[in-house]
């Protein structure tokens, strides 16, 4: 990257910076959300550790006795810019949330032991100083340890997703035969701030709308207990599990460097990759998501399936690389891989996850393929990335094929995820 792109990657993350954390997006997201955090730390490490760390610590502070890191912490100032908000979780009114900061109920992938480590490797002299590792290795534990005893709903070892929006990828298919039973009709009123901020045409529709927020409302009902029993949408989710997996690695890379015995991470990541090996799917060579409700896995080639090559030992690597470089992700000619299977006739280039190439997903699928020795591939997707972020003013995401940019400009995590992939740290996941 030339000097004058880093620098307008790192101007992005200076300029979304809310002095406690960083806005994914300044009109479009303006609190705190918990992947985004992780994944804006592992870029923003090369610019400053020291906020990197400030980054992890400030979503640690809205843990919630159980453990759970929740999706969103809401800065109180911003209330009216996004729905549903805090007027909308009460969090504080339901037992365990914390009492200093309002979030979410739901969560996110728990990409946050990854970020932690790799934050601690930027500079561990400053990490020492700031006690980071010690602090963060318990409040991950709680994290880990939340999703195994809690979130386990279909008993099989893996976590299921509550909510569409805790898998990151709201609007992807996976979930349209499922969604398709929840009532689009909840007592909330609807909001769509989003909508200010991009295109009606990339973003989930108001009928999605009505059914994200009827579950989000009856997960709260609940006390967000995670023990309803009639609650309808439960998924285990392929990309939940890898980022869960890797995880457990960086745990054990953290209790290692604390003097901890770091033997049960790995083979709780053993575990969890043997567990994901029951979502593949061999008419698509591609992992799919478990309906936990139905118990049938659906079977559509989506990013997410794809990256559970970055789990440890995972079964069916090869076939996965042969389906990430051929037709229905890389091989026609992509850019960057697609959200959704190039070859379904519903794909839709700039429709959020329904198509779209994201950034965070080409910078995983990167280090997948780096991590497998397909060295020429990965550099390759790797510089396109950045050069792609860069010309286009670091946008949520772009068409595979075309490159044009689609939804908020000025992502956080697509200007982190440019200075990380030109960092160029190798292809050890921990690295
Ligand atoms: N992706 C969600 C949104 O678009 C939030 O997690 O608001």
């Amino acid at each position: 990257m030339p000097p004058s792109a880093e620098g307008r990657a790192t101007a992005v993350l200076l300029s979304n910076w809310a002095g406690t954390h960083t806005l994914p997006a300044t009109g479009l997201y303006p609190h705190q959300w918990s992947w985004d955090s992780a994944f804006i730390a592992m870029g923003l490490r090369h610019v400053s550790p020291r906020r990197a760390g400030q980054e992890l610590d400030a979503l640690f502070a809205g843990q919630w006795s159980d453990g759970r890191l929740p999706q969103i912490i809401f800065d109180p100032h911003r209330d009216k810019d996004y729905s549903p908000g805090s007027q909308f979780w009460q969090s504080s009114t339901i037992p365990g949330a914390p009492g200093t900061v309002e979030t979410a109920g739901l969560v996110q992938p728990p990409n946050h032991a990854w970020a932690v480590w790799m934050v601690h490797r930027a500079d561990p002299e400053e990490s020492a100083r700031r006690d980071f590792l010690s602090r963060a290795y318990p409040q991950l534990l709680a994290w880990h340890e939340y999703l195994r005893t809690r979130r386990d709903r279909g008993g099989l070892g893996l976590v299921s997703v509550v909510h569409p929006w805790e898998s990151g990828t709201d609007n992807s298919p996976l979930w349209d035969e499922a969604l398709a039973r929840v009532p689009d009709t909840p007592r909330h009123v609807v909001e769509r701030p989003d909508l200010q901020h991009a295109c009606a045409s990339e973003r989930p529709s108001d009928r999605e709308y009505g059914r994200y927020f009827w579950l989000a409302e009856r997960y709260r009902d609940h006390a967000c207990d995670d023990v309803d029993a009639g609650y309808p949408f439960l998924f285990e989710d392929p990309l939940f599990n890898t980022l869960y997996a890797v995880s457990e690695l960086a745990l054990a890379a953290i209790a290692r460097q604390l003097g901890a015995d770091p033997a049960p991470h790995h083979s709780r990541a053993a575990e969890i990759s043997r567990a994901l090996a029951t979502l593949y799917c061999p008419e698509i060579e591609c992992y799919g998501a478990r309906d936990v409700v139905t118990g049938e896995i659906v079977a559509k080639a989506t990013i997410n399936g794809i990256l559970p090559l970055l789990a440890p030992d995972i079964a069916h690597a090869d076939e996965l690389v042969s389906t990430l470089c051929g037709p229905r992700f890389l091989g026609d000619g992509a850019l960057l891989p697609p959200s959704y299977d190039a070859t379904a006739p519903d794909l839709d280039p700039s429709l959020y996850w329904r198509g779209p190439a994201w950034f965070n997903m080409a910078w995983l699928a990167a280090l997948a393929l780096g991590a497998r020795g397909e060295k020429q591939a990965a550099e390759a997707l790797r510089s396109m990335l950045v050069r792609l972020a860069v010309a286009n003013d670091f946008p949520e995401y772009v068409g595979p094929w075309s490159g044009t940019p689609h939804g908020t400009r000025r992502f956080s995590w697509t200007a982190a995820l440019a200075l990380e992939a030109q960092a160029n740290t190798g292809w050890d996941l921990l690295g």
